[in-house]
Formats: structure tokens, C-alpha cells, sequence
């Protein structure tokens, strides 16, 4: 169904009934990230059962600084009044990834730590039903292949009711991002909320590339927090800060790149996700350097920075990501990248040009405040070849 033909009121009123009909007089467990997906679930969900939901926030551990709170205090008070209340496992996440390098076994880890959480908690407040919000884009890109969304269950064939003990309900299955955006405005769902970036469901776990660590997983929130600020209100559909080990591999560069002004091409050790002729690629990152006192100019040439990203992809086949060097310290086991992207449907996506001095001085914040952080880089590649997460 295209945007503009899309009638809120008529889809609200509908998928209201639906709930009503399938749920009786039982109950239902919604659970709440505070993203615009899952709030204007839970919304909907409230609206048709009222105090026979039951609505909870999981803290897996992998939210940002403080957002647990921040969540629940806005969908607390009018006008939702979610009764929502917070549930701590971030020891359940943390534990169950001690070891664990790969992304796609990272995010099948992460499904099956939420869903026992969320099995224990229907079992004990007696629900017969989950509702979650997932939305188009989850299973299309699941069913793709290209990542497995950890709120896709029925889609792929997991039954939930031998599974997990829950009959699932997805009221928002078939709609887009921006759809949503719509309902959540025409039910009162906060702005705070409504005109949030997005944020995926495993959140921070994702952009802790390669093995989570406790230690790494701070400096990446506190990074975070950096790039959030200072990238706010710039028309820029998604800005965020990923770490990676600051630990490369043995790789020779290039012969046919232009090397003048290039000093060094580090290939990292942890691998990301990208997404190739409309398949899953799971590849290496190069992270450029150039000479210090060229790097203004060369970020001022943007599309030719761009260019040097493609001729670096499609001359080496197993790479998905080009870093761009922007500020480092002597010392640190870690690296930050900075991804922001423009982009309508999340599908695809650009690279967003940032003024100069904007991402020097977020560079040179997070290698003051980040002790563990060496070398902040900048994200120069599009969708596809990368994906808009690192896994
Ligand atoms: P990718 O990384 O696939 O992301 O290009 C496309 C959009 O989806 C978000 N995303 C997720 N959202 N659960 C979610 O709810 C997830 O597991 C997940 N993975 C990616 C991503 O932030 C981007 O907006």
C-alpha cells in the first residue's frame, strides 16, 4: 500500500477490532523498546485490551545511557499512560555472548535470550498472547537472508505457542517505517518518540563489532552519546557510533590506487555485514589513512572520497566497509566508527556529508572521554555494499 493512500484512522480502527477479536478476555504481554515500532505497538495494543496488558521493558544491557528510564518515565505518563514496567536481564544478554564473534550467531543468540525472557514473564503474569511490532522491512530482510531481525519468529517457521508457550500478534506487519511514523502521530505517541531514529531491536549489540566485552560496550556508549548530540537536528535519517577491535590483519593494498596521498590501508580483524547484488555479504573493513595534512582536503571532496570507497570494493570482492581516518591517539584497544546515512525507505542508503570541523571535534571528544579508544573514523560506505548496521 503506497503512503498516500493510507488511511490511519481506518488501519487503527481495524487492527483494534482484530486484537479484540482474537484476544477475548485474556491476557497479552507487549514488549516495549521505546522505539517508534514497538511504543506504537504497545499503543494499539493498550487501546484494544486496556488493563489486560501487560507491558514491560526488557533492559538487555544494550540500550544507551539511561534510556530504560528515559523510556518508560515518557510512555508512563499522559497521553499513553502505559502501565510499563522495567525488566533487568542485562546479565542473561551479556553472559549468553561471552565468546561469540559472529554476527548472524550473535543475533540467533540475542532472539533466544529475549523470547525466553519474555516465555518466563507470560508464563508467571498468565498471558496467552504476545504482541510485538514487527514491521515489513524486519522479515523481508530476514526472509532475504541478508539479517536475521530478532523479532521475526512465525515468518521463518518458528512456532511460538511449542516454543515459547505465546500465540503471536503482529498488527503492524505489512507497513513501512514511515507508515508507522503516520499511526504513531494519530495516536499520540510523544514526538520524542515518533520522529526517533530508528534503533534495532539487539541494539548497542550490534555496533559492538565482533565480540561484546563489557568494557568495550561503555566506551561505545559513552561514544554514543558524543555522536548522538552533536549530529542531532541535522536531516540526517540515522547517525550513530560503532567499535571494532583495534586489531588488523596482514593485507597487501592496492596497486592501482592512487597512493600519493595515502599513508597507510589497516584491514581490521572483525568482519561486517553488507548486502551485494541483494545477497548477504559478510566481509572485511579497510580503514584509509591518509596524510594528516591532507585529510581536510580530501573530506571537502567528498564524492571522490566515495569513489575511492567503490574502487576499494570493487576491486577486492570480500571487503564490505571503507573507514576514513579522522583523529587518533597514541594508545587504545578499540577503534570508533561514525556512521551517518541519509535515506528514505532504509533499503538503501548514502553517505551524509558532514561539515569538517563537526566530525573533528566529535572525533577529538570521543579520544578524550573513550580512554580504550586509539582511532575515530568515519563510515564512507553506502547501502549496499554495506548495510546501515555493521551487523
Ligand atoms: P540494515 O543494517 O539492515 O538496517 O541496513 C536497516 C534499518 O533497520 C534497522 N535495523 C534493525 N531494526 N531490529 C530492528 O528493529 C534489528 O535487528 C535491526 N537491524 C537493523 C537499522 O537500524 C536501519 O534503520
Amino acid at each position: 500500500m503506497l503512503t498516500s493512500e493510507f488511511n490511519a484512522e481506518e488501519f487503527i480502527k481495524t487492527q483494534i477490532e482484530n486484537l479484540r477479536r482474537e484476544i477475548k478476555e485474556e491476557k497479552a504481554l507487549v514488549a516495549v523498546s521505546g522505539g517508534v515500532d514497538s511504543t506504537t505497538c504497545a499503543a494499539l495494543a493498550y487501546k484494544a485490551i486496556k488493563e489486560n496488558l501487560i507491558c514491560v521493558l526488557i533492559d538487555t544491557g544494550f540500550m544507551r545511557i539511561n534510556e530504560p528510564e528515559w523510556v518508560k518515565n515518557i510512555l508512563n505518563k499522559p497521553p499513553l499512560n502505559l502501565p510499563i514496567k522495567i525488566l533487568n536481564a542485562k546479565e542473561n544478554f551479556i553472559k549468553s555472548l561471552i565468546g561469540i564473534k559472529d554476527a548472524e550467531e550473535k543475533r540467533k543468540i540475542f532472539r533466544e535470550e529475549f523470547y525466553k525472557v519474555l516465555s518466563d514473564i507470560a508464563k508467571k503474569e498468565n498471558c496467552k498472547f504476545l504482541i510485538q511490532g514487527t514491521i515489513a522491512p524486519d522479515w523481508i530482510e530476514t526472509k532475504g537472508g541478508i539479517k536475521t531481525q530478532h523479532n521475526v519468529l512465525t515468518q521463518i517457521g518458528i512456532k511460538t505457542e511449542e516454543k515459547y508457550g505465546f500465540t503471536l500478534l503482529e498488527p503492524l506487519v505489512n507497513l513501512y517505517k514511515d507508515q508507522v511514523r503516520i499511526i504513531a502521530k494519530t495516536l499520540n505517541v510523544p514526538k520524542e518518540i515518533s520522529e526517533r531514529q530508528p534503533f534495532p531491536g539487539p541494539g548497542l549489540m550490534v555496533r559492538c563489532v565482533g565480540e561484546v566485552k563489557e568494557e568495550k560496550l561503555k566506551e561505545l556508549k559513552k561514544a554514543t552519546k558524543i555522536v548522538e548530540e552533536k549530529l542531532m537536528n541535522k536531516e540526517i535519517q540515522q547517525y550513530f557510533a560503532a567499535i571494532l577491535d583495534e586489531e588488523f590483519i596482514e593485507e597487501q593494498f592496492f596497486p592501482e590506487l592512487d597512493l600519493n596521498n595515502i599513508e597507510e590501508i589497516k584491514v581490521f580483524k572483525n568482519l561486517a555485514t553488507g548486502v551485494k547484488g541483494d545477497e548477504r555479504a559478510y566481509g572485511k573493513i579497510a580503514g584509509v589513512k591518509i596524510k594528516e595534512k591532507q585529510r581536510e582536503n580530501i573530506w571537502n571532496n567528498f564524492e571522490e572520497l566515495i569513489s575511492l570507497q567503490s574502487r576499494i570494493i570493487s576491486e577486492k570482492k570480500d571487503f564490505t566497509r571503507v573507514l576514513y581516518l579522522i583523529e587518533e591517539k597514541n594508545e587504545g584497544k578499540y577503534a570508533i566508527s561514525i556512521r551517518a546515512i541519509k535515506t528514505r525507505d532504509y533499503m538503501t542508503a548514502e553517505v551524509a556529508q558532514i561539515e569538517w570541523e563537526t566530525i573533528k571535534k566529535i572525533s577529538e571528544e570521543i579520544l578524550v572521554n573513550c580512554l580504550d579508544v586509539k582511532e575515530v573514523y568515519y563510515d564512507v560506505t553506502p547501502k549496499p555494499p554495506a548495510t546501515i548496521e555493521y551487523e
